[in-house]
């Protein structure tokens, strides 16, 4: 959101009608558009502030400790908002991690955000933060997680979870591709659903688990809204994960 000047209106009016329907957790960066998609979601949140769980992202560019302070605090002028409920590191470059968990910790105290976290985090990169001082703090790692790209369940999802660690999962239609996935449509519409929904179903049945879609039009906002409230037999899961089988070895973190 953000790219394009004339869809403003139409997106503007997209965030709005989640809210309406209760999809308050908002994912944003402040790469996403040079700033614009946070501009977006600032205006489109207006005076439902407190109703949103408001998730923004640091480039690894500004991942010192000054500079993730200085970024947030631009993210919260586009936002218009005083608090970023989970500021989460876009992906980890050079910079050593330390120097992101101090500027992190320095917005927890200054209450400018309320939780931190980090995105495209392997295992090996989670073990590690969570030896450095204030890093056992971290409260989520947003990824790659949908039916196509299951990596994550055989070491990373089990490591997050036994910590209470939340996973987001992001691209969790793998781009829209499983919405048109033709293994998913038999099951779907013997469920009366689509294949996304059954995809997205899929995802939020199981605890720490959040899914973040991006939709932009108004069909595909009201139908990941009924997702939620799909329930999926033991069969269907079964059926599932015959056609979509769940990794058998540790596979390196897939992201886009
Ligand atoms: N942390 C990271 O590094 C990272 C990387 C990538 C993405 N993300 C986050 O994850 C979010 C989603 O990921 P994504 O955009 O890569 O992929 P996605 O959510 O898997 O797929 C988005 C595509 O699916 C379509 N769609 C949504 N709901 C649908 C429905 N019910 N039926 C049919 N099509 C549907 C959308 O169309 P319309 O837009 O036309 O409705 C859009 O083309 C992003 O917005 C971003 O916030 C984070």
């Amino acid at each position: 959101m953000g790219v394009e000047p004339g869809k403003r209106k139409e997106e503007l009016a997209s965030i709005r009608l989640g809210i309406e329907l209760g999809m308050t957790l908002i994912d944003t960066a402040e790469m996403y558009a040079g700033g614009e998609a946070e501009k977006i979601v600032g205006e489109a949140i207006g005076g439902n502030r407190d109703r949103i769980f408001l998730v923004s992202k640091v480039s690894p560019g500004n991942a010192t400790r000054q500079a993730t302070i200085a970024a947030c605090e631009r993210s919260l002028r586009r936002l218009k908002t005083d608090r970023i409920d989970l500021y989460l590191l876009h992906w980890r470059e050079n910079i050593p991690v330390s120097e992101t968990v101090d500027g992190f910790t320095a917005l927890l105290e200054a209450t400018k955000i309320r939780y931190w976290g980090v995105s495209n985090f392997d295992l090996d990169e989670m073990e590690e933060l969570s030896q450095i001082t204030g890093g056992s703090a971290v409260a989520a790692n947003q990824v790659m997680y949908n039916l196509n790209r299951r990596g994550i369940e055989f070491a990373l999802l089990p490591w997050c979870r036994s910590r209470r660690i939340l996973t987001m999962a992001y691209s969790p239609l793998d781009q829209g591709r499983l919405a048109r996935c033709a293994r998913l449509r038999g099951l779907a519409a013997a469920h009366g659903a689509t294949p996304a929904q059954l995809a997205l179903a899929w995802l939020l049945r199981q605890n720490s688990i959040v899914a973040i879609p991006k939709m932009s039009r108004r069909e595909h906002i009201r139908a990941n809204r009924a997702a939620a409230d799909l329930s999926l037999t033991a069969d269907e899961l079964s059926h599932l994960d015959l056609a979509f089988s769940a990794p058998t070895k540790r596979i390196p973190l897939e992201m886009t």
